[in-house]
């Protein structure tokens, strides 16, 4: 390799490292995260790092939940996600959004081969709803799903007055705690964003978003997008609540447009005027002359009027369509019989935590559910 090449990289490297260790450290508590908690499982493990179940060694011995930042494998430096994720937590305080409680590091030692580690410390959740929605003994009832659904938006309304987009909507980023309050976490790919003004785009990336829960415009190369993406993501979720499998899984982008085609109807200028300017718009096959199948395919399992119809209208292909979070939380389905009502006596009948990485481990591995003693 060229040697002025690689010296400047590792020029490069190392003050990344130093800048993003800098803004840790002056966010962090100071505390060595070992001599604070006792690690007592893990819980899940996501693209970005693990995450562990954890006991405060303090009076309370309260539960935490521990996500353990990767350092960037080339740079050494601190994940642009990671800070993105810190950042965003420290600015967002509602009772549906997992609250951050500090940055902790872990001294270098032979455990962790002589390499500081840093952690998120976060409120914990006994449940996230992809464990929930997988488990064969976990019924919501019609007034359940509201009440998920009520706090989702709720959580989304909260973060979009703060021009925050989450960008990765999904059940396993929706956690809900053994006492029926639901949590949006998972701020990993999240971003700040400018709300629309004369004369200002965004121009944001739009590989975001795991494909089953991305919206039409993203996979149509959009970049000045808005809050209208999570609630394509809210929308899938919600259909979940009753077909408890992802409703749309594609395996490409392309067959990610095929499929939401076939629910949605053909992507056309007719069903989605402005949708010509998109990037990818002309570039690709999209499926023609399909109709709007959504309410029919979906109400074999979803009986209830008020719901078809607020699904209808959040699974709108033309995201200035969309309904928004208020508009939603301010839908018939709210506010007809019956009412939300609250998720702590369903969730009493299931003493243990259920989360997707020990149902994705189940499928792989083990062949029998393994569960975390919720120590209750
Ligand atoms: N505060 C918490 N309390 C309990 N469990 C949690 C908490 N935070 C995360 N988890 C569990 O860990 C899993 C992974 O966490 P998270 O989604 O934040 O990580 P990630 O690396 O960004 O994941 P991915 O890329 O798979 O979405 C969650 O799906 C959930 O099951
Ligand atoms: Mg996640």
């Amino acid at each position: 390799m060229d040697l002025s090449y690689s010296k400047e990289m590792n020029m490069k490297a190392r003050n990344m490292r130093e800048k993003n260790y800098q803004y840790v450290a002056s966010h962090s508590s100071g505390t060595d995260l070992d001599s604070k908690y006792e690690k007592l499982a893990k819980i899940g493990q996501g693209t970005f790092g693990e995450v562990f179940k954890a006991r405060a060694r303090s009076q309370g011995k309260s539960f935490v939940a521990l996500k353990r930042i990767l350092t960037d494998k080339e740079t050494e430096g601190f994940p642009i996600t990671a800070l993105r994720e810190i950042k965003i937590l420290q600015q967002l305080e509602h009772e549906n959004v997992v609250k951050l409680l500090e940055v902790c590091g872990t001294r270098p030692s032979a455990t962790n081969k002589y390499r500081a580690e840093c952690f998120l410390v976060l409120e914990y959740c006994e449940h996230d709803l992809a464990g929930l929605l997988a488990h064969p003994n976990v019924r919501f009832s019609l007034g359940n799903i509201k009440m998920v659904m009520k706090q989702l938006l709720n959580a989304l309304f909260y973060i979009q007055c703060k021009n925050v987009l989450h960008r990765d909507m999904k059940p396993s980023n929706v956690l809900i705690t053994k006492t029926g309050t639901l949590k949006l976490a998972d701020f990993g790919i999240s971003r700040m964003f400018t709300p629309p003004q004369a004369g200002r785009v965004n121009r944001l990336t739009n590989g975001v978003t795991t494909l089953w829960y991305r919206p039409p415009e993203l996979l149509l190369g959009e970049r000045n997008y808005g809050p209208s993406v999570d609630m394509w993501g809210a929308g899938c979720i919600m259909a979940e609540m009753w077909i408890p499998t992802p409703i749309m899984q594609g395996s490409t982008e392309q067959e990610q447009l095929a499929l939401i085609s076939q629910l949605c109807g053909s992507i056309t200028p007719d069903a989605w005027p402005g949708v010509r300017t998109l990037p990818l718009y002309s570039k690709l096959e999209l499926p023609k002359h399909h109709k709007r199948t959504l309410q029919q395919r979906v109400q074999r399992h979803i009986k209830n009027q008020e719901a078809l119809d607020l699904l209808d209208q959040i699974l709108q292909l033309d995201p200035s369509r969309r309904c928004d979070a208020g508009t939603a939380l301010n839908h018939n389905f709210f506010w007809t019989d019956p009412m939300p009502c609250d998720l702590a006596s369903m969730l009493a009948m299931h003493r243990t935590s259920m989360f997707e990485y020990f149902h994705r481990k189940r499928g792989k591995e083990v062949g029998q559910m393994q569960q975390v003693a919720a120590e209750r």
